[in-house]
């Protein structure tokens, strides 16, 4: 009896996870279930090649399951995801508005329109060509290393991030002129716009915890893309000697040797953009970017979709599509040159994501790479000597 009823429960759940929760969602592979889709992706590390099948066997638009880490128990959860340039023009760029939602929210608008803009004019300023030598942050990398490996010590972490952005700040504050219209980071455009409200009376919206919390959001989100991006740059190059020979030869007749490069150079420097373009291109840091949601009832490929329904942009996909980027896993940087030796827009180069929830930093961290990558490599040449073999 206690075996019958074992079985009819376990069948009952199989049948609702296999085929009964699946109905109203558009198309996609089978979940397993409580890990639903995560399987494939997992067998085929970094896991583009598992979103690659799926666009293969049911098109640029799919449902794909997502097991909850921490919540295991209430199974696997839908998202749809978006694989083509295509699609993602028509859903996350026209209509923008309605995937700008984030599953997980943290920072109310306001606040991320201050932080957007400031980020502008620092960068219309040239701040980062003035302070791109700076070392204050180079403790904070250290740790950063600890942290994901010792992840049972994150809170202590966390704190003592916390402790040292809270010192930079009030260290920052003790030396600003609040008069001055000019800021020289963002830390300071903040303050001072925190000093005009608390005049105001407004005590809540630019509070000092925010602040900190934004340069933890900033920190995070900024550093360790921008160095693997770096790292994945100069290994392409290390490795594909005829690219190093031609970047070296454009570097040495557009620049010298004399000076360092600075961002006017970047427009006479078709070829080395082409290699970075390339480099961030075949790099593809995000193999499963972050999750929005739509804000309201919309339709997609013909089906209705329910607002607050989770949504993937899947950016590593794009990157990797034939029709594109013929031969996409061949590095390969003249393919973003024209036929006049220009450099040659391609709209599926999307490392930064697309729409309203496209990368904040990305003025900034193209900024880094460019002023990094060049004078580095105007300087130096990088060989591969086997080391590790
Ligand atoms: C090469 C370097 C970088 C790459 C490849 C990169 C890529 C991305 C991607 C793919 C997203 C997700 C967009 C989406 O949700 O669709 C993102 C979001 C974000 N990035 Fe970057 N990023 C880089 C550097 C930076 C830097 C330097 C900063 C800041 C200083 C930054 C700040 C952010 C923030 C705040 C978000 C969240 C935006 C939002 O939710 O509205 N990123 N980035």
């Amino acid at each position: 009896m206690i075996l019958l009823l074992f079985f009819t429960i376990l069948l009952s759940w199989l049948f609702y996870e296999l085929y009964w929760k699946r109905r109203g969602y558009l198309d996609g592979p089978m979940p397993l279930p409580i890990v639903g889709n995560m399987m494939p992706i997992l067998k085929t590390k970094p896991g583009y090649e598992a979103f690659r099948q799926w666009t293969k066997e049911f098109g640029d638009v799919f449902t794909f399951w997502l097991g909850q880490f921490l919540t295991f128990l209430s199974g696997s959860k839908p998202y749809l995801v978006v694989t083509s340039y295509k699609r993602l023009k028509e859903t996350f760029i026209l209509d923008g508005d309605v995937y700008a939602d984030k599953v997980f929210k943290r920072r109310p608008s306001p606040l991320s329109r201050f932080m957007f803009n400031s980020l502008l004019r620092l960068l219309e300023g040239g701040y980062l060509e003035n302070q791109w030598k700076s070392c204050k942050f180079q403790r904070v990398r250290t740790y950063k290393i600890f942290m994901f490996t010792y992840i049972y010590r994150l809170a202590e972490f966390t704190v003592d991030f916390y402790k040292f952005f809270d010192k930079q700040i009030e260290e920052h504050r003790s030396k600003i002129d609040f008069d001055s219209e000019e800021s020289l980071d963002y830390a300071e455009a903040y303050l001072k716009e925190q000093y005009k409200k608390e005049a105001e009376g407004d005590h809540e919206l630019f509070s000092s915890k925010q602040l900190s919390n934004m340069c933890f959001d900033l920190w995070l989100a900024g550093l360790s893309t921008t160095h693997t991006t770096m790292t994945w740059i100069i290994a392409y190059i290390m490795n594909n000697p005829d690219v190093q020979k031609k970047m070296h030869k454009e570097l040495d007749e557009v620049i010298g040797s004399d000076r360092l490069i600075s961002t006017s150079d970047k427009n006479n420097l078709p070829y080395f953009n082409a290699v970075l373009n390339e480099s961030q291109r075949c790099a593809n840091i995000v193999p499963l970017n972050q999750i929005h949601c739509v804000t309201k009832d919309t339709v997609i490929n013909g089906m209705t979709v329910k607002k607050g329904t989770g949504i993937i942009p899947q950016i590593s996909t794009v990157l990797l599509d034939e029709k594109a980027f013929p031969d996409p896993y061949t590095f390969n940087p003249d393919r973003f040159i024209d036929e006049n030796g220009k450099l040659k827009k391609v709209d599926e180069l999307v490392p930064f994501s697309v729409g309203k929830r496209q990368c904040l930093g990305e003025g900034l961290a193209r900024m880094e790479l460019f002023l990094f990558i060049s004078n580095f490599f105007n300087r130096y040449q990088v060989k591969n000597l086997n080391y590790f073999k």
